[in-house]
């Protein structure tokens, strides 16, 4: 299951997932655009549309999964958004609700549904997108960063609590180019690029590789973590 794959990194996230053999589930609040998403993934794929945060969406998304396939082993938190551009001084207490509402109550939602039908007695994965702005102050972005700080410590909170039959963990990535992010780069890709040692922004499947593996034996022996997936911006201490 991939909350919000109907584009952007979780479009690619689902991609990658059914490149590799698994099928998958995919969630967005626009029917034509989940429904465009599922024809392109082909016959593994299936879409429920709806609002993640939404916990008669969530019943239903595991619901149909299990009737259809009869099990949910990896559960992807990607759908996110940031309605709350600003300073956090200037971002009403109610708008502050709605952030966390989506980006942080539509995870936790849907990995205690995910772990009640399913993991708790099968096991798997849960993988969140969380963000670097998530990891320390963003200009601009401050309620969207302290709702994903929250979704950093659910991470560690599930995981020690679905130990040892869940493995729950994050990834934290800085500007991946998606309509998402483009704010923040459009006309100005170059000069913030040349912040990033690794000499450019990011790319879905930056971020869609790392979700595969974390989802897969290869980490059988990780949980509780965030990944940093940054092109190494966060590297440097400020000195210039
Ligand atoms: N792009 C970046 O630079 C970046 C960096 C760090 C973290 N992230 C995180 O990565 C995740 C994906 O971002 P993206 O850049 O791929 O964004 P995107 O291109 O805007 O895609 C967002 C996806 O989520 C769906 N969605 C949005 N709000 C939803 C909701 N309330 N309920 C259900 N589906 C919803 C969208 O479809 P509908 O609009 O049809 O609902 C779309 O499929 C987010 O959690 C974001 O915070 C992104």
């Amino acid at each position: 299951m991939v909350t919000g794959g109907s584009r952007g990194i979780g479009l690619e996230i689902a991609r990658t997932l059914v490149a590799r053999g698994d099928r998958v589930c995919v969630t967005g609040r626009d029917a034509e655009r989940l429904a465009a998403a599922v024809a392109e993934l082909g016959p593994h794929a299936m879409g429920v549309a709806g609002k993640a945060h939404d916990p008669e969406h969530q019943a239903e998304v595991v619901e149909r999964v299990l009737a259809a396939w009869g099990r949910l082993d990896h559960l992807v938190n990607n759908a996110g958004s940031n309605p709350a551009f600003g300073p956090l001084t200037d971002v009403e207490p109610a708008l502050l609700a709605k952030v966390f509402e989506i980006n942080v109550l539509s995870a936790f939602g849907f990995a205690r549904r995910a772990w009640s039908a399913w993991q708790h007695q099968h096991g798997g994965t849960v993988v969140n997108i969380a963000s670097v702005a998530g990891l320390g102050a963003s200009p601009f972005l401050g309620a969207y960063g302290v709702s994903k700080a929250a979704l950093v410590n659910l991470t560690e909170q599930l995981a020690h609590e679905l130990a040892p039959l869940v493995r729950v963990n994050a990834v934290a990535p800085a500007v991946v180019k998606t309509r998402f992010a483009s704010a923040l780069y459009e006309g100005n890709e170059e000069r913030l690029a040349a912040g990033y040692p690794l000499g450019r922004l990011g790319v879905p499947s930056d971020v869609a590789g790392v979700v595969a593996f974390l989802s897969s034996p290869a980490a059988a022996w990780l949980t509780g973590q965030t990944l940093v997936v940054d092109g190494g911006v966060g590297l440097t201490a400020g000195t210039g």
